[in-house]
C-alpha cells in the first residue's frame, strides 16, 4: 500500500468551520471527478452529483436541512460549496453507490488541502415538494433519493486528530 495514501486516509477529518473564501474551479472539478470514479453496483454509475455554490440556493438548502434537523443553525456549517449526492431509488444499491461517491470526494478533497464534512438529511429534504422542484430545475430525472452531501471549503483552523480506533474493530480469520 502506498503509505502516503494510507496517511491521507488517517488524517482526513470532518470539518465544521470553513473560511468564507470560495474554492477554485480546478479544485472543485478535481473533487467531483474523484466522485465519478467511485465504484458502483454493476458499474451502473447510478449517482448524480450536484455542486452548489450559489449563495441564495445554499441558503435555501440550509433552511431545508435545518427544518428536518429541527435547528436554526446552518447544518452545512456555512461552507462555500455544498455537494449533494442523489441516486435513483430503484438503482441496484442506491445508498452504497452514493456513499462510495461521497467517500471518494472526501478523500480527494483532503488530498488537495480542502476540508469537508458529510452532511445528512438529504433523503428527507428531497422527498418534499420543495426538494422535488429543485431537482426538476436542475434537470435531474424523477425518482431520485438524497443519499448525503458534503460541506466543502478551506478549513478555518485545525480539525484535530482522529479518535483512537475501537478495540476489536478488525479481525483476521485464517
Ligand atoms: C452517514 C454519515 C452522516 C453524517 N452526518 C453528519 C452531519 O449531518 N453533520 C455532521 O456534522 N457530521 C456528520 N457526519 C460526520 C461524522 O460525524 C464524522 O465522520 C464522525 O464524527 C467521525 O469524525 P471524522 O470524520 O473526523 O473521522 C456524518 C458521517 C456519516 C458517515
Amino acid at each position: 500500500m502506498n503509505r502516503e495514501f494510507l496517511e491521507l486516509i488517517k488524517t482526513r477529518r470532518s470539518c465544521r468551520k470553513y473560511k468564507p473564501e470560495q474554492i477554485t474551479d480546478e479544485e472543485l472539478q478535481a473533487v467531483l471527478e474523484a466522485g465519478t470514479y467511485a465504484p458502483t453496483s454493476r458499474g451502473m454509475q447510478s449517482p448524480y452529483i450536484v455542486a452548489v455554490q450559489n449563495p441564495a440556493l445554499r441558503e435555501q438548502l440550509a433552511a431545508m436541512n435545518a427544518r428536518v434537523m429541527g435547528t436554526t443553525s446552518n447544518p452545512y456549517y456555512d461552507a462555500p460549496t455544498y455537494v449533494l449526492v442523489l441516486t435513483p431509488a430503484d438503482a441496484n444499491n442506491p445508498i452504497q453507490d452514493g456513499s462510495c461517491v461521497l467517500e471518494n470526494m472526501m478523500l480527494a478533497a483532503h488530498s488537495i488541502g480542502l476540508a469537508s464534512c458529510w452532511i445528512h438529511r438529504e433523503r428527507e429534504m428531497f422527498s418534499t415538494p420543495e426538494g422535488k422542484v429543485l431537482l426538476k430545475e436542475w434537470g435531474l430525472p424523477d425518482g431520485l433519493v438524497g443519499i448525503g452531501a458534503l460541506a466543502l471549503g478551506y478549513p478555518d483552523g485545525d480539525p484535530g486528530q482522529a479518535k483512537p480506533r475501537k478495540e476489536g474493530y478488525t479481525r483476521v480469520i485464517r
